[in-house]
């Protein structure tokens, strides 16, 4: 039997990672890479934090066994996630009602979600958020799941409209799956604030919505506690979740694939319940999780000295996304580029949306090899005092046509 004849028609490149491959081989010099989700520092380089360093030589050092982890994943590691997610003391820990359990990224715990929904006969249609990550349509829609979006932004596409946003959900039907980010929306940079996600809260209540918190950049907004006020809204209102933690930005981990699926339930019993299940899923997958990245992780939660350290550093990080986009912000003024730039300066985590459309997008990454992705994407991280006044300019060229 050949293979399937869809086989053989050559899939699209990915829309953002299909990027990165274009810009790696890209010749010119004066290339600047705004496309892809990695935090860079001023050099263009993606540090490795020290934090992480000192963690792995001790994992090192400790020689221990390369045998399986537990198809959940580490225990200590599990027990790690969970106070980087709620306060000190949270009920919703001490009860046990909320189950972690460990996955390659936060692409696994997405997948892993999507797989123990349906493999229990949960919901079978999501909404997503339009827009959102590219990867949320073919990973739910994959898994087996119908795909619906809920509007986000307002006209301008620099504030979100959360009349709109909640005005569809209260169409969603009963058990349907709400994804929501966590904190530093990809790709928009807008957050809801706290007011808003007790609506939301109020809304997946109402409507018995089970709501995904994907959880992707905590800490590159306005602090690891604060940017976790999101789950502890919905924790507060008697929610059950699903909460999926990357730990490839924060800890800047993103080969090692670290990241988790917390299920938050009524009580420890349901909890528990369903962690068996997501078992299922996992083992049927990929049996279970690697261990380095995610030993760094528990070495450094778990280590007082160390984890003030690694708060440091992602203060650190957070701080050159903050100055990145205040600088951009002025140099955009400055230039007298036509559009409203002033609310990017205070939007979280590394996106902004520029709204350029597709064919300036085009026109930059030919003309000027300027990278951004779809309608204007930018990772505000990869800016630099160097190539700053040189996107600006392109932009400007792009903007006058
Ligand atoms: C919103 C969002 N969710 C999930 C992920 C996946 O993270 P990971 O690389 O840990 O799988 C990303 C990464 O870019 C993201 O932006």
């Amino acid at each position: 039997m050949p293979l399937p004849s869809r086989a053989l028609d050559p899939a699209p490149p990915d829309p953002i990672l299909g990027l990165a491959e274009a810009f790696r081989a890209d010749p010119r010099e004066s290339k600047v890479n705004l496309a892809v989700g990695v935090f860079v520092d001023e050099t263009g380089r993606t540090p490795v934090l020290p934090s992480v360093l000192t963690a792995e030589r001790r994992v090192l050092e400790a020689g221990a066994s390369r045998t399986y982890l537990p198809i959940e994943g580490r225990p200590g590691y599990r027990d790690a996630v969970r106070t980087l997610l709620f306060a000190p003391g949270h009920e919703a820990v001490t009860s046990g009602r909320a189950a972690t359990a460990q996955t390659p990224g936060g692409t696994g715990a997405l997948r892993v979600a999507a797989d123990f929904l349906l493999q229990t006969g949960g919901p079978r249609t999501v909404w997503l958020s339009q827009p959102t990550w590219p990867n949320h349509q073919q990973l739910f829609r994959l898994a087996g799941m119908a795909v619906r979006t809920y509007p986000y932004l307002d006209a301008t596409g620099r504030r979100l409209d959360a009349d709109a946003m909640l005005g569809e959900l209260r169409d969603a039907a009963p058990g349907d799956v709400v994804v929501l980010h966590g904190s530093c929306h990809n790709p928009t940079g807008v957050d809801p604030d706290v007011s808003t996600w007790h609506e939301i809260a109020e809304v997946a209540a109402e409507r018995s919505l089970l709501p995904i918190v994907d959880f992707a950049y905590q800490g590159f907004g306005d602090g690891i506690a604060d940017d976790a006020a999101s789950i502890g809204v919905l924790a507060g209102a008697g929610l059950e979740f699903l909460v999926c933690s990357s730990f490839s930005k924060n800890f800047a981990l993103y080969a090692e694939r670290v990241g988790a699926l917390t299920i938050v339930a009524q009580d420890a019993a349901r909890a528990d319940a369903a962690l068996t299940h997501v078992r299922i899923a996992i083992r049927s997958n990929y049996s279970n999780p690697p261990a380095h990245g995610a030993q760094i992780v528990e070495t450094i939660l778990c280590d007082p000295a160390l984890r003030a350290d690694w708060e440091v550093e992602v203060a650190g990080m957070r701080s050159r996304i903050r100055g990145n986009r205040g600088a951009f912000v002025d140099a955009l003024g400055a230039a007298g580029l036509p559009g409203e730039w002033e609310p990017l300066r205070g939007q979280r985590g590394m996106f902004a949306l520029l709204g350029l459309g597709a064919e300036r997008v085009e026109r930059l990454r030919r003309e000027f090899g300027v990278y951004m992705v779809g309608a204007g994407r930018v990772n505000v991280a990869g800016l630099t005092q160097e190539n700053l006044p040189r996107v600006v300019e392109s932009l400007a060229a792009v903007l006058a046509s």
